[in-house]
């Protein structure tokens, strides 16, 4: 009898420890990529159809996908909310200076979220389907892949002022440049990088006048060109694109701008501007493979996100037991 307690106990104890276990493990896990495996089987492929049908009506879709996810991260993390409209409680972050009237892509977002509700519902994060829509769409324009890291949640609230602080402006020299990436814990090197991201999508005339009307720095014969639909006073809306070369080719082309003056912003031109960067900006004017293999690495190099999409990746691990509960209670659904 008191042994069969003891072995009982011990035994309860085993079976607690086990499952203490697998809890701490839930608690630590890291974002993995077969996440929606079992739960979800069919989500990946979803949204590749849907993101592939986007860019067949628009091809711009693609870099507009590809801006969403990153204003998403840059502003407490990978987590949706950037998708979020203002509430009584918190103003939310669309209408903050860098996203009013520029983010663009949330109907495919929310076409894509929909039919992932109909098919398993209340799975898969929208924070999720944004990682995989830029992913797809990068790809799509003939750039790197990477296998997505999935399992982000989804936040219930925004931040306008965190959306304004920290999304780095057109206007911004190098040095500010530096420090908004290195606020997300991003090495310059991975600044210049990730703003290889310029070599396709559009930008507003707002975003670049002054560096057409007002700086030296511009190839003149650029900037003239750029006049024609950017005017002095007037058009602010009006569209160029960020890499004219080739503006629906996830190429170097970009980099090669840059080192003939031809960047469209004035922060992209400060990354080849006689400073610090410059040498990353040459290495990937000539070596797209380089670019390619450092892009992907920047987002997901096997299975380890980097810098910033990591240190959120841990904040939502302490919260990985409301996973269910914060999709559902996510607004948009
Ligand atoms: C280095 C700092 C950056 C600044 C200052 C910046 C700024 C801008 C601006 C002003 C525009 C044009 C928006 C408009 O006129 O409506 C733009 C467009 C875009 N940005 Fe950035 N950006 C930066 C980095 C990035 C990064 C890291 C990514 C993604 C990895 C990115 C992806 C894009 C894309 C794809 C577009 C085109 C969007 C479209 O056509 O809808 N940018 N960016
Ligand atoms: C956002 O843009 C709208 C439409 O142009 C404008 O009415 C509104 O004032 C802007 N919001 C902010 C916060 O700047
Ligand atoms: C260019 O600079 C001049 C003198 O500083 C200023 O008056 C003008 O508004 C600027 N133009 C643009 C388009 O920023």
């Amino acid at each position: 009898m008191a042994r069969r307690n003891v072995s009982s106990s011990s035994c309860f104890f085993f079976f607690f420890f086990i499952i203490l276990c697998f809890q701490l493990k839930i608690c630590s896990s890291q974002l993995s990529s077969n996440y929606y495996s079992t739960s979800c089987p069919k989500a990946l492929i979803t949204i590749n159809a849907a993101v592939t049908k986007a860019m067949f009506k628009e091809r711009r879709m693609g870099a507009s996908l590809l801006r969403l996810h990153f204003h998403d991260c840059f502003v407490n993390g990978c987590d949706a909310s950037v998708l979020l409209d203002d509430t009584a409680s918190f103003t939310g972050e669309k209408t903050a200076g860098p996203n009013n009237n520029s983010i663009r892509g949330f109907e495919v977002i929310d076409t894509i979220k929909s039919q992932l509700e109909t098919l398993c519902p209340q799975v898969v994060s929208c924070a999720d389907i944004l990682a995989v829509a830029a992913r797809d769409s990068i790809v799509a324009l003939g750039g790197p892949s990477w296998v997505a890291q999935l399992g982000r949640r989804d936040s219930t609230t925004a931040s306008i002022s965190a959306a304004n602080s920290d999304i780095p402006s057109p206007l911004m020299d190098l040095s500010d440049l530096i420090s908004a990436f290195s606020n997300k814990g991003f090495t310059a090197k991975e600044m210049v990088t990730l703003s290889g991201a310029h070599t396709i999508g559009q930008a507003k005339c707002l975003a670049f006048r002054r560096r057409v009307y007002n700086e030296s720095t511009i190839l003149s014969s650029f900037a003239t060109s750029l006049k024609t639909n950017c005017p002095n006073a007037g058009g602010d809306d009006n569209l160029s694109p960020l890499d004219a070369a080739s503006p629906f080719s996830f190429d170097n082309a970009y980099f090669r701008n840059l080192v003939n003056n031809k960047g469209l912003l004035h922060s992209d031109q400060q990354l080849f501007s006689g400073a610090s960067t410059d040498s990353h900006v040459t290495t990937y004017s000539t070596d797209p493979a380089t670019f390619h293999a450092d892009f992907a690495s920047c987002n997901d190099q096997n299975g380890e996100p980097q810098s910033a999409y990591r240190e959120r990746r841990s904040d939502q691990n302490q919260l990985q037991e409301d996973k269910l509960s914060l999709i559902t209670a996510f607004r948009l659904y």
